[in-house]
């Protein structure tokens, strides 16, 4: 039966034999599999990986700070490629969600190629693609196609020329985990929320601007510190906040003032594909709004998406 040392040794064996001397490059985005992917690559070939993590300007208050801080711990040859300017610039005026995460899709590719092609030689592009993923690629775009539709990286190997290694390509997610375990990844790592490819893009519904940005991630980090704090982060399967374009009547001293609204949601599920919305505790919501609007500029009024997929969606875009 299967076991997770088992694994890695024969996958690092593999990996040894299948790349050589051979030059890697690898895209991380923070989370859980291409993190895992990333370790067992370098457990295998170590400087011959080169992982690059790209700041789309759409991550999370601080985390491609703390991201790119925990690789380098781990040991990893990674570049960090701020490209802010390139993602914010290009989303300019752009309300349509598909047409966001098409951008955001393209901009990632010209990115990751131009970092990529910095490096002398390299052979092959490795994924952190996982089973799942390769069942859902398979329904949705017929087999050639080996790479989530919604994922980002989706058109890199045939635009670089590149071979591609998946060393998760035959595991499921928790599978994924204890390998990270295994070869002692952190829990903070391992255990993090899945978070979408375009980021708080796809959480501020309508147009995109920096402030908007600024804004959502203050609220997020309130709401997702809150859960950490409160002991609730590991019951959650996914969390997150999202901006919606509206503004409601608040009142403030004598004045009346319209301001944002902000919707919380939090989901209990096992693949994303159905998920249920958390029972959070009254208490829990009730200091986590106060919170949000005492700190906050701009919003005067949270809600709670208390809505199930089907027929919602976890994300609202
Ligand atoms: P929905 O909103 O479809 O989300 O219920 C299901 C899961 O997929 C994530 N998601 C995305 N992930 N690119 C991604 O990498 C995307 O465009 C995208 N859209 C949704 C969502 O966060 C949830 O985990």
């Amino acid at each position: 039966d299967w076991s997770p040392a088992a694994f890695v040794e024969s996958t690092v064996e593999e990996l040894r034999t299948k790349l050589g001397n051979d030059k890697v490059v690898l895209g991380l985005s923070g989370g859980v599999d291409s993190s895992v992917a990333a370790m067992l690559l370098h457990k295998a070939i170590g400087e011959n990986l080169t992982c690059i993590f790209v700041d789309n300007g759409l991550l999370r208050k601080n985390e491609y700070e703390n991201v790119l801080d925990s690789y380098k711990h781990m040991g990893l040859n990674v570049i960090g490629v701020d490209a802010k300017d390139q993602f914010l610039g290009q989303l300019t005026g752009v309300s349509d969600p598909e047409t966001k995460r098409k951008i955001i899709g393209r901009v990632f590719i010209e990115t990751f190629d131009i970092e990529a092609h910095k490096i002398q030689n390299v052979k092959w592009l490795a994924q952190g693609t996982i089973y799942p993923d390769v069942i859902e690629s398979v329904s949705v775009n017929g087999p050639s196609v080996t790479i989530k539709s919604h994922h980002n990286v989706g058109g890199l190997p045939d635009k670089m020329n590149l071979k591609v290694v998946e060393p998760l390509k035959l595991l499921f997610k928790d599978e994924v985990r204890r390998v990270g375990h295994e070869m002692k990844i952190s829990p903070t790592i391992l255990g993090r929320h899945p978070f979408p490819g375009p980021g708080l893009a796809i959480r501020i519904l309508g147009d995109i601007t920096p402030e908007k940005v600024t804004l959502l991630q203050e609220v997020d980090h309130i709401f997702i510190e809150g859960l950490k704090s409160s002991g609730l982060y590991d019951q959650v399967w996914q969390a997150g906040v999202m901006l919606l374009p509206v503004q409601s009547v608040g009142v403030m001293g004598d004045e009346r003032t319209y301001e944002s609204v902000v919707a919380l949601r939090a989901v209990q599920s096992t693949d994303g594909m159905t998920a249920d919305w958390v029972h959070l505790p009254y208490e829990f919501l009730s200091r986590i709004s106060n919170d949000i609007i005492n700190k906050v500029r701009g919003v005067n009024r949270v809600v709670y998406d208390i809505s199930s997929k089907p027929p919602a969606t976890i994300e609202w875009e």
